[in-house]
């Protein structure tokens, strides 16, 4: 049986699809390649051993995915495929709400579909259909929580503050409907939603890495500033009531957020729902995360102070003792330093990211 992940060909999507391989796994990955790129897929080919299948394709066509689901019995689905750009969201709502929203919504209608298709065929090797679903969802939903909110838990009023965050609280209310229809149904079906905080640095072998275009990530904007790739590096806003005046952020590693995602799915019982915040519970500042650019490229660049950004909160961090009570998941990897070295090694290799 096998594993679908959707936005396999972009940069978290891309790193569970090798941990998948890693273990084992057999993998379709589903991927429009509006922000993926093929260069990864061919990387991770590379590595599959026959084991991974690339279909082109948006993953609100609910009868491509619904046709993938039943060729490869999947039983688990990874849904990474969004776009994730704050302000083009603000500036682009429908876009969001119909590749984010609507498009999730046709990727339940093939899950549902995987049903009656496993029942019709007979249920071939014991495939049933489709048994989990991890989404990714993202601090967005938070918005700009209270000071006695931070750090960031489960819990925590979800109130976004701009269509990316709403798209993906949508998404999180749909699954839940889904599910719970499921559940009456006396399907066995079980889903998670991870609330990811600023995912960073690359898998060490450097295979794959992050190439977001346009980057807009505090890590990969340095390291281009590093390699002279831009001229300078803008931090919005040094007067923010923290330490050094600078916004706080929680920094995740992705190898540790994939490692979180397997450990949920093999936690998921019939029926259940989870959902679970992704940091390391700690927030770095815009400022220390310069200087372990710095520190780690061993080159100096320029800073220049701009003006504050409309919606940025000062300090945003998770919680993250839930997983940790329940699943004794933790980050490993919490010094900036090595996740920059991770993300550096990939960017020196591959300064301008997969040429595809
Ligand atoms: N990077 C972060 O720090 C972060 C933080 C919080 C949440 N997230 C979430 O994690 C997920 C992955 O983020 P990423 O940084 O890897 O982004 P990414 O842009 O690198 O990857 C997204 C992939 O999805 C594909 N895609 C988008 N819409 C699609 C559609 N309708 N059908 C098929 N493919 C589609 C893109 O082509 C791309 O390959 C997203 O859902 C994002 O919202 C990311």
């Amino acid at each position: 049986m096998t594993v679908l992940v959707t936005g396999g060909a972009g940069y978290i999507g891309s790193h569970a699809v090798l941990r998948l391989l890693r273990d084992g796994q057999r993998v379709v990955v589903i991927d429009n390649l509006f922000r993926g790129h093929r260069g990864a897929i061919a990387r991770l080919m590379s590595i599959a051993q026959g084991r991974l299948t690339f279909i082109p394709g948006d993953v609100g066509d609910s009868a491509l995915v619904a046709r993938q689901i039943a060729e490869h019995r999947v039983h688990t689905v990874m849904h990474f495929a969004a776009m994730a750009y704050v302000g083009e969201s603000v500036n682009q709502p429908l876009r969001y709400y119909r590749n984010n929203t609507a498009a999730s919504l046709g990727l339940l209608e093939a899950i549902q579909q995987s049903w009656t298709d496993a029942e019709r065929a007979g249920r071939p090797e014991g495939w049933t259909g489709v048994q989990k679903l991890v989404f990714s969802s993202t601090c967005a939903s938070y918005g700009e929580p209270a000071k006695q909110n931070i750090p960031i838990a489960e819990t925590c009023p979800q109130s976004p503050v701009n269509p990316y965050g709403w798209s993906k609280l949508f998404t999180e209310r749909m699954l839940r409907d889904f599910a719970d229809q499921a559940r009456r149904d006396r399907r066995s079906f079980a889903w998670a939603a991870l609330r990811y905080f600023n995912v960073a640095g690359s898998d060490p072998s450097g295979l794959i890495g992050e190439h977001h275009e346009p980057e807009t990530h505090l890590i990969p904007v340095c390291l281009q500033v590093a390699l002279g790739q831009r001229e300078h590096l803008s931090i919005h806003g040094t007067d923010y009531p923290t330490p050094d005046g600078t916004c706080i952020r929680d920094y995740v590693h992705v190898l540790d957020l994939v490692d979180a995602h397997v450990a949920v799915l093999a936690a998921l019982k019939p029926g259940e729902e989870r959902i679970y915040n992704l940091g390391i519970g700690k927030g770095m500042s815009v400022r220390q995360i310069i200087d372990a650019v710095k520190r780690v490229t061993g080159r100096d660049f320029k800073v220049v102070h701009g003006p504050r950004r409309p919606g940025d909160p000062p300090e945003l961090y998770a919680d993250p003792r839930k997983i940790a009570t329940e699943l004794s998941w933790s980050a490993k990897i919490t010094s900036p330093d090595e996740m920059v070295a991770h993300a550096w090694k990939w960017f020196q290799a591959n300064p301008r990211g997969y040429v595809d």
